[in-house]
């Protein structure tokens, strides 16, 4: 099946065990929708066509139960007693009761219940509610108007845009089917170095209809804005956020974009960050900018999700400080239907970076999550990297503003501040490969990002099991096989790329090792910027003899972190310079320790290769030939990677390679 693929966690394959099928049958004999707006009609569809593949029979969908029994009735109930609108319930022996307050907790439970069938788990006797924690759960696409897409590895964009809006590829219905399913309620579709091009009429028209198809699947759309667009594509001769004409533009614009999008989501905003114009030309702050777009939104209901990515061009500043130094003295100043989305990591998704400093100190200004899902810094799409475990590395990180426990998932959930909004986003790693992630394991990391944004305390190993199960096989040896390459694959990757909390060895493409690459437009875009390397040592200082960055963290975090004796390995050159020949806690100097480091990382992708060798049997073949040839090629670059990191470090350190390891050739 070449199309394998393209089904993603969607296949269905026939269940093999027959009484398993029998069992499941007797459950699921009917199908009762009362009820016919296009939500409810797309769960019980999707049911229908899920249960018809997995069980192998058409189930019919009938208006009511009427005093039938063995059959799956799916309803609305405002007095669910359901957490949230969004949430579902689960009940039922005679019948199965999926209901939700609105059509979306219904669709969601329809989903949740195929995934009990799709992972072999009962779906009679359950009685079950779940609620999702975080309200904005998004898929933001770096995606311009040409069909590339930014830092983009599986192809170009999904959107058509010179064929939108007559034709519409019924690829985008596969699309927001598979986020619907994973619980996804929202998408930017264009990049954050937006095109002022999408608010013109002729693209919103096209953005209108990507809103059609996927409102039946419960999915807003939101546009990144170009911050000046009022100069661009409205004539005007500035776009001040506090000259009334400019105003007037953004408000007349909301009212155009609500007339053909009612359910339109809302703006993601770029704006004084690496280049891009915005309020701060005009001596205006972030609060000024982002208030202006919420005051056009606030009377459609619209949000205005502006981003904390900023840092300026200065080699002497530690750009690891910069959101928090921006943004932290706006806190309070923000509009209600603001949200500042901050990045995972103060310096850019890394392989490994510490929790932004932000999260806790912005009581009132609701904090969104900001995930790379797009293997931007992590191999692009021929290494293997499962990211949950980077994602509940961040989020069960404690920040300690409110005492022990207050973890980043509380602050970005809501529950620590009472935020009235929340938001969690992944910058998709899509595109139009015919398997969607280039990767095909890739997929994982969209799979378990939307898991993720629903119940951040699902863990990495639950989601990468439930995934493998409806995508790749059920035979439970491979399962447990392929749920432990997943979940060593970010260690191997740190370790032959960036260990002990090393960054950023890059320039431009961020891909290939360039630790030596010091010539840059930028004095903070250098590799040495980050790394550090001299005759003494190796790494950023971040305590208080260096830049101090570690003052912006509560001082339960300073305690981890500060201390070079004691900070945990993978993070201690995050935050110290220490020198070639001290002793770590693993009775190695730093550079045998990197040594170690960089050369078991880079054997451990032969081990990779192993494991995947004894799946064979249980996955398809078109899907086996295209994860082992990827394993092949990462394994090539992890010692390019290895080699390169060796040999320009040991410039500095002038120490020899230790005796386990071999040179490199
Ligand atoms: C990174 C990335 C850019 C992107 C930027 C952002 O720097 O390399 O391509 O535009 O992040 O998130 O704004």
């Amino acid at each position: 099946d070449r199309d394998d693929g393209y089904r993603l966690w969607l296949k269905y394959d026939l269940i093999k065990d027959a009484s398993q099928r029998a069992t499941y049958a007797r459950s699921a004999q009917f199908i009762a929708l009362s009820g016919n707006t296009p939500v409810l009609k797309t769960a019980a569809e999707e049911l229908q066509a899920g249960l018809q593949g997995l069980l192998g029979k058409a189930v019919p969908i009938v208006t009511s139960a009427g005093n039938k029994t063995g059959g799956i009735i799916l309803t609305t109930r405002a007095d669910l007693p359901t957490r949230n609108d969004e949430g579902y319930q689960i009940t039922g022996k005679q019948n199965i009761t999926v209901s939700g307050r609105t059509d979306a907790g219904v669709l969601y439970g329809a989903f949740a219940l195929l995934r009990q069938l799709q992972t072999g788990q009962p779906i009679s006797g359950l009685s079950l509610i779940s609620n999702p924690k975080i309200q904005l759960r998004m898929l933001n696409h770096w995606d311009n108007t040409d069909g590339s897409i930014e830092r983009g590895y599986a192809g170009s964009s999904l959107w058509n845009w010179y064929e939108l809006p007559e034709r519409i590829d019924p690829r985008y219905r596969d699309y927001a089917r598979a986020n619907a399913s994973i619980g996804i309620n929202g998408t930017v579709v264009n990049n954050v170095n937006a095109s002022s091009r999408f608010l013109t009429a002729e693209y919103l028209e096209k953005v209108a209809a990507l809103a059609n198809v996927f409102r039946p699947y419960g999915i807003k759309i939101y546009l990144s804005v170009y911050f000046p667009a009022p100069k661009t594509i409205g004539g005007l001769k500035t776009a001040d956020p506090l000259d009334p004409e400019v105003n007037k533009w953004w408000a007349d614009k909301a009212t155009e974009i609500y007339k053909l999008i009612p359910d339109f989501g809302g703006f993601l905003v770029k704006a004084n960050s690496e280049g891009q114009p915005g309020p701060q030309d005009y001596n205006r702050t972030h609060a000024d900018g982002a208030n202006m777009l919420a005051k056009a939104l606030a009377p459609h209901k619209g949000i205005v999700i502006w981003r904390a990515f900023v840092y300026k061009a200065d080699g002497k500043a530690d750009r690891f400080k910069a959101a928090y130094e921006e943004f932290q003295p706006l806190d309070g100043q923000f509009d209600k239907n603001v949200i500042v989305q901050v990045k995972n990591g103060p310096i850019d998704f890394q392989p490994r970076e510490p929790f932004s400093p932000i999260f806790g100190v912005m009581p009132k200004t609701p904090l969104g999550m900001e995930f790379q899902l797009t293997q931007e810094y992590l191999g692009f799409a021929t290494h293997l990297v499962y990211e949950a475990p980077i994602f509940k590395e961040c989020l069960d990180s404690d920040t300690y503003v409110t005492g022990k426990n207050s973890t980043v998932a509380k602050v970005i959930d809501g529950s620590l501040h009472a935020y009235p909004l929340t938001a969690i986003a992944g910058v998709a790693n899509t595109g139009s490969d015919r398997n969607w992630t280039g990767h095909p394991l890739a997929q994982a990391n969209w799979y378990a990002f939307g898991r993720l944004a629903w119940d951040h305390s699902l863990s990495s190993e639950a989601l990468a099991n439930e995934w493998v199960k409806m995508t790749l096989t059920t035979e439970p040896a491979s399962v447990k096989t392929i749920t432990d390459m997943l979940l060593k694959s970010r260690d191997i990757y740190v370790n032959y790329n960036t260990p002990m909390g090393l960054s950023r060895p890059w320039t431009g493409a961020h891909f290939a090792p360039e630790p030596w690459q010091n010539r840059s437009s930028r004095p903070d875009w250098t590799a040495i910027y980050y790394h550090r390397a001299d005759s003494l040592g190796l790494g950023f200082d971040r305590t208080a003899k260096g830049s101090n960055a570690l003052a912006q963290y509560r001082p339960e975090v300073q305690q981890q972190w500060n201390n070079p004796e004691t900070c945990p390995l993978p993070y201690l050159l995050w935050f110290h310079h220490v020198p070639w020949t001290k002793k770590l806690s693993t009775g190695r100097t730093l550079w045998d320790e990197l040594c170690t480091r960089f050369y078991t990382g880079a054997d451990s992708v032969g081990w990779l290769q192993k494991q995947w060798a004894q799946v064979k049997k249980d996955v398809n073949p078109e899907t086996f030939d295209n994860v082992a040839g990827r394993l092949a090629t990462q394994q090539k670059e992890a010692i390019w990677w290895r080699d390169a990191w060796v040999l320009y470090l040991q410039e500095f350190s002038r120490q020899p390679i230790p005796a386990p390891f071999k040179k490199p050739e």
